[in-house]
């Protein structure tokens, strides 16, 4: 969470560091600042979005070509102008902005208080400003990055920071441990931000940040290493990123875009990995570790919020297809429950932004244990992806939109190639259901198509009950990991309390909930599972529950029975997630935007979840 943008050259900074911002507003959107340098440092800061921060700083002195900018998912408090970020240490030397938790903030501060600092904000973020400034003070000797590097060696916690020194006014100092930071290379000109996408129109040679990395960016010069002050190496990579994946392409909202974009990004997702002839399906960032794959005696899919959802998916393809078993986890409970955790053991991290702190803490754990790490990530160059032993990108380009859904769909492809691979290398299935299988997956680009033309449909459905205050989602077997998500997506962005259920279960607590107030949205294509899932629908009827039912094209049974219905092309179970999931999409899409809510950054949300 909070995203961070730094400029250092000979534009207006506070142009660049605007327009980032807005880039990395995903991040929070609590509030925002700037520090902009130009002989004297102006520090301006709001709460609210960067569009208000903008107009402020319009009518206020915004030159400066040296400059760093901030937007806030407020941790340590509340959200307002005093705790919004740049946060300026109390002689005015040094201006922070800051993506993380000190986490031994309060010992930090009352020894500050006791050397006579006093604070103007609640935030960690000022403790490290204050404390940053008092090591800077106590020795002529010490420079602003020595103080720098001295001030992180006290911190217990995360950070990504930009630091600058209004007595060394010429240099801009980053580092991070735990929180992404990248740094652009330009020509003359150097850009710092939380992830690639304010870089890109600048310069595509990038070099990412690994933890306990701090820099010293000049105009002309960039100098790393560790802050333990050992030398790293520089490893320039290059931005593969297209401009307009930043841009909402017509479409109202990037939720709204995202969805449309599933067909073709799930092809995106099996692009030269399955092939036509289905011959054979080729995951080239495995290839050299999966004879370890084949022998590990037990997958564990660890991820956290829509990432989970895919990775039960994923437990129940690997389980019928490969017998494999499988165990899921929260990333946030497994990193502090003290798991059992074996070298032959292989545990796939599931994680679009590659960022999330609880899902990078179970890989360090896991990796400690000796388990073979996988990642599956959307995001290029992201911390997961360095540091897992190998992975599979998911390649389904740039996710703004805070509620996930093109990611998910690609992390569901990505696990469906992987069990099969698997199955097929270790002789767990036969050469017909491979073959159908693949063909299956193959062929739902083109069934997500026409799913996306019942928009209006699912439209109207949602206009009818846009005003509920409860929702249940039921599903079973492959679709049980969908009502969860499509509870999580209403929920999420139209603030309705909405419960995903297997539907088997219903009968044990969500069945009081039900009255003719409560839609009951079913996801009951016909399966093997269709008798039983009809059985539900007749006993949330008979207590006069709507049923919104998502249903077989033709399934005339269902159509006479249920509420209202939205139909998809028959396919094979284990694929069926992807479809099915595209009308919860939309529904919770459609509900949302009736109800006046900010569908592309839900309140108190933040795509990227860089804190615990
Ligand atoms: C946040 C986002 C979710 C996302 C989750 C995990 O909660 O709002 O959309 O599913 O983080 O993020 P990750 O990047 O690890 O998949």
């Amino acid at each position: 969470m909070c995203g961070i943008v730094g400029y250092i050259g000979n534009k207006e900074a506070f142009f660049v560091i605007i327009k980032g911002l807005k880039l990395l507003e995903y991040r929070g959107y609590d509030s925002a600042g700037v520090a902009l340098q130009n002989g004297t440092l102006e520090v301006y800061k709001k709460k609210g979005k960067v569009a208000e921060l903008e107009a402020f700083v319009m009518e206020q002195k915004h030159d400066g070509a040296i400059g760093i900018g901030h937007t806030r998912w407020a941790t340590h408090g509340e959200p307002n102008d005093m705790n919004a970020h740049p946060h300026t240490s109390m002689h005015g030397l040094f201006t922070i902005v800051h993506n993380g938790i000190i986490e031994n903030y309060a010992k930090l501060k009352t020894d500050l208080t006791e050397q006579g600092y006093v604070f103007s904000s609640q935030t960690d973020t000022e403790v490290l400003a204050n404390l940053i400034e008092f090591i800077y003070r106590q020795d002529e000797a010490i420079n602003a990055e020595m103080a720098v590097q001295l001030a992180l060696s006290k911190v217990v916690g995360a950070y990504g920071i930009a630091v600058l020194c209004s007595a060394e006014n010429d240099k801009m100092i980053v580092a991070r441990k735990g929180s992404p930071l990248v740094v652009g290379l330009g020509n003359g000109e150097y850009f710092v931000a939380s992830d690639a996408s304010p870089i890109i129109e600048f310069t595509n040679q990038v070099v990412y940040l690994n933890d306990e990395d701090i820099a010293v960016i000049k105009r002309d010069s960039f100098t790393l290493k560790n802050v333990r002050n050992t030398p790293v190496s520089l490893k320039i990579s290059h931005l593969n990123l297209e401009i307009g994946e930043l841009e909402k392409g017509g479409f109202e909202h990037f939720m709204l875009k995202e969805i449309h974009e599933q067909p073709r990004t799930i092809e995106e997702t099996f692009r030269g990995r399955l092939r036509s002839d289905e011959s054979e399906i080729v995951l080239g960032g495995l290839i050299n570790i999966f004879p370890k794959i084949v022998k590990a005696e037990r997958i564990i899919i660890i991820g956290c919020g829509t990432s989970w959802h895919a990775a039960l998916i994923g437990e129940y393809l690997l389980e019928e297809y490969a017998q494999i078993p499988v165990e899921v986890e929260y990333a946030s409970e497994f990193r502090y429950r003290k798991p059992v955790i074996r070298p032959t053991d292989v545990v796939i991290l599931i994680s679009q932004s590659g960022e999330t702190a609880d899902t990078l803490a179970a890989l360090h754990l896991a990796k400690e244990k000796g388990a073979t790490v996988l990642g599956i990530c959307n995001v290029v160059g992201s911390t997961l992806a360095r540091e897992t032993d190998a992975g599979v990108f998911t390649h389904a380009g740039v996710e703004i939109g805070v509620a996930s859904t093109k990611a998910f769909t690609a992390q569901v492809t990505v696990l469906t190639m992987f069990a099969l691979k698997l199955a097929r290398e270790r002789k767990t299935i036969s050469a017909e259901d491979y073959s159908l299988l693949v063909r299956e997956l193959s062929q739902i680009p083109e069934k997500g198509r026409l799913i996306l033309q019942s928009n209006d449909k699912i439209k109207a459905i949602a206009e009818k009950y846009k005003d509920a205050v409860n929702a249940l989602y039921l599903g079973r077997g492959y679709l049980f990991p969908v009502a969860l998500e499509g509870a999580l997506k209403l929920k999420e962005i139209s603030y309705i309390h909405a419960e995903g259920y297997a539907a088997g279960e219903m009968k044990h607590g969500p069945i009081a909930l039900v009255d003719d107030n409560l839609p009951v949205i079913v996801v009951a294509p016909q399966d093997d599972y269709y008798e039983k899932i009809v059985s539900n629908i007749q006993e949330v009827k008979a207590r006069r529950g709507n049923v919104i039912a998502i249903v077989t094209e033709g399934d005339k049974v269902l159509k006479e029975m249920v509420t209202d219905f939205i139909e998809i092309p028959a396919s094979h179970p284990a694929v069926a997630p992807l479809l099915t999931v595209i009308p919860l999409q939309l529904l919770a899409y459609h509900i949302a935007l009736m109800k006046g809510c900010n569908v592309d950054q839900p309140r108190n949300l933040a795509k990227s979840v860089t804190v615990e």
